[in-house]
């Protein structure tokens, strides 16, 4: 079974290298000849993720998993962490900064995003130490 493993590193507050991970991995999928529906939730989630790291954490990393049963995402960061999960996950909640919010982020979409585009979703956070986000898409 051949398995790929693609990691990207994410840099906090970096707008100009912003989305050019989960652009990457988009790439790569297709190329892979990956079915378009899959490729576009791998895409979503990955670019969701990524945005999340740079505007939310210190910097962090983005891991995808092409196996033969599906995509695995690990995307995990050094940050203040989530102090309630529960209340991210919910529609329209953010803590987005004016300036992020000016920048067109900071609508509080991107983790029911992630969820909805998953078959496997987790998130475990510890406070003032880091963010992981676990998700798997089925193939
Ligand atoms: N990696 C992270 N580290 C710390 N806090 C996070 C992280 N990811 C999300 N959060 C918190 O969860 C909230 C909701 O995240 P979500 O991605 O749903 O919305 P957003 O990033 O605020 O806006 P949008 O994704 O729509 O641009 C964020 O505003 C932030 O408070
Ligand atoms: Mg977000």
């Amino acid at each position: 079974m051949t398995v790929i493993k693609l990691v990207y590193e994410i840099d906090k507050q970096d707008f100009v290298k912003a989305g050019q991970a989960s652009s990457e991995i988009k790439k790569v999928l297709k190329q892979l000849g990956v079915a378009s529906e899959i490729t576009r939730k791998v895409a979503i989630a990955t670019y969701e993720a990524e945005m999340n790291i740079v505007i939310h954490s210190f910097g962090g990393y983005i891991e995808v998993i092409i196996g033969e049963t599906g995509i695995k995402i690990m995307a995990k960061d050094r940050g203040p962490g989530i102090k309630d999960i529960e209340l991210a996950m919910q529609e329209g909640y953010t803590t987005a900064s004016d300036k992020v919010r000016e920048l067109g982020f900071g609508a509080g979409m991107g983790l029911p995003n992630i969820k909805r585009c998953a078959d496997e979703f987790q998130i475990k956070s510890i406070l003032n130490k880091h963010t992981e986000l676990d998700v798997f898409i089925r193939l």
